[in-house]
């Protein structure tokens, strides 16, 4: 590693260009991380059979002012709204009021946005706060859950918790990587590899990516100051996506049914601390 300098940031640069971030930027992340939670707490008792993606979103709008805080996907590369809102087989990135597209069983889409007994959802938000961002996501499910979509929900949380698990000084990206893939894949599932998790702290998108697979000992080592995402999708058939033509909503290429929680963490000097802890302790909105 070697001093930075130059950016007004001071703290130190890994050779993979990954900021060590000093303790005191910690508790900026807290702040930041909580304000993103709440919103998903929040948004919780919004979603029933009947209502809009369109209308989800607005509602994130305006908390996310009540926070005073900024979005940081608003503007962010032409994006136009304050949440993607991934329904079914969409895996990421989810265009709120979008008409859902067509599911493997359909062969129309049903033409709008209105979410329907049984459907599941992903809500993704990230806030600035103090010029520092917090990224999280989880699932919803709408009205009665079926059950193979219920156990694709939870195996997806419980690799995102594993990969955390893996979060530590001296251990590698690589085995963040290995936590999730060898857990999801022993259950017969599959793990994205289209899309990664990502460094943030004062940027959005920062070195490295954080690959939802991999190999033990692989990658750059962990070191205490990192900060930076973990963000698995888990689809019921095969890994691979595709873009729909508005350049954003990526499917699963089988039109299977894709899932994904994400937390912002960093690596504190003997493990990791997760910035977007719900407040409510509903990040798995499931019964157990
Ligand atoms: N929040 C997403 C992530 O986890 C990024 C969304 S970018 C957007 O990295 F423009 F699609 F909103
Ligand atoms: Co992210
Ligand atoms: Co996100």
């Amino acid at each position: 590693m070697f001093e930075t300098g130059g950016y007004g940031q001071g703290g130190k640069i890994t050779r993979e260009g990954i900021r060590l971030h000093a303790r005191e930027d910690f508790s900026a992340m807290h702040r930041a991380g909580r304000v993103a939670a709440q919103i998903l707490d929040d948004i919780e008792q919004h979603v029933f059979p009947g209502q809009t993606t369109g209308e989800l979103d607005r509602l994130i709008t305006e908390m996310v002012a009540a926070h005073g805080a900024t979005s940081a996907t608003i503007g962010y590369r032409g994006y136009q709204h304050a949440s993607c809102i991934s329904v079914n087989h969409v895996v990421c990135h989810g265009i709120p009021g979008s008409p859902i597209p067509p599911s493997k069983h359909e062969k129309a889409g049903r033409g709008n946005d209105v979410l329907v007994d049984g459907d599941i959802l992903n809500i993704d938000v990230t806030v600035i706060v103090d010029g520092w961002f917090g990224d999280t996501s989880r699932m919803y499910g709408v009205g009665a859950i079926k059950p193979f979509a219920e156990r694709l929900v939870k195996v997806t949380h419980d690799a995102l918790m594993r990969g955390i698990d893996a979060v530590r000084p001296g251990n590698t990206f690589g085995d963040i990587g290995y936590a999730i893939q060898s857990y999801v894949e022993a259950q017969r599932m599959s793990v994205v590899r289209d899309f990664c998790g990502h460094g943030l702290g004062r940027v959005f998108h920062a070195p490295p990516n954080v690959l939802h697979y991999g190999r033990p000992g692989r990658e750059a080592v962990l070191e205490e100051g990192m900060f930076f995402t973990i963000e698995p999708m888990v689809n019921l058939g095969r890994s691979e996506t595709r873009v729909l033509a508005d350049d954003w909503t990526a499917i699963t290429r089988d039109r299977t049914l894709s899932a994904q929680f994400e937390h912002s963490v960093g690596v504190s000097a003997d493990g990791v601390e997760i910035f977007t802890m719900s407040p409510a302790g509903r990040f798995y909105p499931f019964g157990v």
